[in-house]
């Protein structure tokens, strides 16, 4: 069997013209604060797709930019700017942020109400709870839609997640865990990840490991969705972007499979924009 390739970019701008849409109707257009510390090249390249869709879907969007030697105070201080300005519906502090800037202090000073990356603690609480009633992880959220793109409804599937990041890994299995899957998640400290994954009727890696994931770890007909985006020298001098998964190989295996890119990556910027309308929406009424 080869696998249907999910078109990330295409159902990404199904969402994107659902949000472009219901933004136009407001009275006031939703405003994205972006802050981005230090010149990493990937997480600037993020940056500047991000502030694309906001604009092209009618948002106001402004950026903060710091260098790498900026202290914690000085971010606090613009978060609590951005806290307090009527028209920022939606703040995202790019990661990674430097070793000396404690992450977890950053997201917890962020109003939970304008945590459209929702990885504030009340947030993750509300994901784990369930996830009634507040703000989604953009990732873990494109992830679950493409999934149900190709099986709506994920009852008693096994699903395991490759990866246990606050960003991706945990809150990927909360979702999952709420679509009543039976879900496992392995990580670097984990002993038999080939054989948890050939177990697993949904695999959602994201692990950052070129092509670690290989047709023999995949139970025939399983959905593989790939968060992976990792650069790799090509034969000819140059570089391109794989995934986790051995794609080629992979797809001879699983039902349905992620292309890298193409796949997860626009739905995770398109989820940021719907969780920015949402912010928006439910501020300004
Ligand atoms: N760095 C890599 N992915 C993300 C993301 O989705 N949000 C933020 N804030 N930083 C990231």
């Amino acid at each position: 069997m080869t696998a249907l390739a999910i078109d990330g970019a295409a159902q990404a701008g199904a969402v994107l013209a659902d949000v472009r849409a219901r933004a136009a109707r407001m009275a006031r257009r939703p405003g994205l604060a972006v802050i981005l510390v230090g010149d990493d090249p990937a997480s600037h390249v993020y940056v500047r797709s991000k502030l694309k869709r906001a604009a092209e879907v009618g948002f106001e969007s402004r950026t903060a930019r710091f260098s790498l030697e900026v202290s914690e105070a000085d971010i606090l201080a613009h978060v609590a700017a951005f806290n307090a300005a009527p028209e920022v519906d939606g703040i995202l502090v790019q990661l990674p942020l430097p070793d000396h800037i404690n992450t977890l202090r950053v997201m917890a000073a962020i109003d939970p109400d304008k945590d459209v990356d929702g990885l504030h603690a009340l947030n993750a609480g509300k994901v784990a709870q369930g996830g009634a009633g507040g703000l989604t992880p953009c990732t873990p959220l494109g992830c679950l839609m493409l999934i149900k793109s190709v099986a709506p409804d994920l009852t008693g599937m096994n699903a395991v997640v490759l990866g246990s990041s606050n960003i991706v890994g945990k809150p990927m299995a909360a979702l999952l865990l709420a679509e009543r899957a039976t879900v496992t998640v392995a990580h670097i400290h984990t002993r038999d990840t080939p054989f948890l994954c050939c177990g697993a009727d949904v695999l959602v890696t994201a692990v950052g490991k070129p092509r670690l994931v290989r047709a023999d770890w995949i139970k025939p007909g399983a959905i593989v969705i790939d968060v992976g985006i990792n650069r790799v020298a090509t034969p000819e001098g140059g570089s391109r972007l794989v995934g986790d998964v051995d794609f080629d190989a992979v797809r001879e295996v699983a039902s349905a499979i992620t292309p890298v890119p193409g796949g997860v990556g626009p739905m995770t910027i398109a989820c940021l924009m719907l969780n920015t309308l949402t912010a928006a929406q439910a501020r300004q009424v």
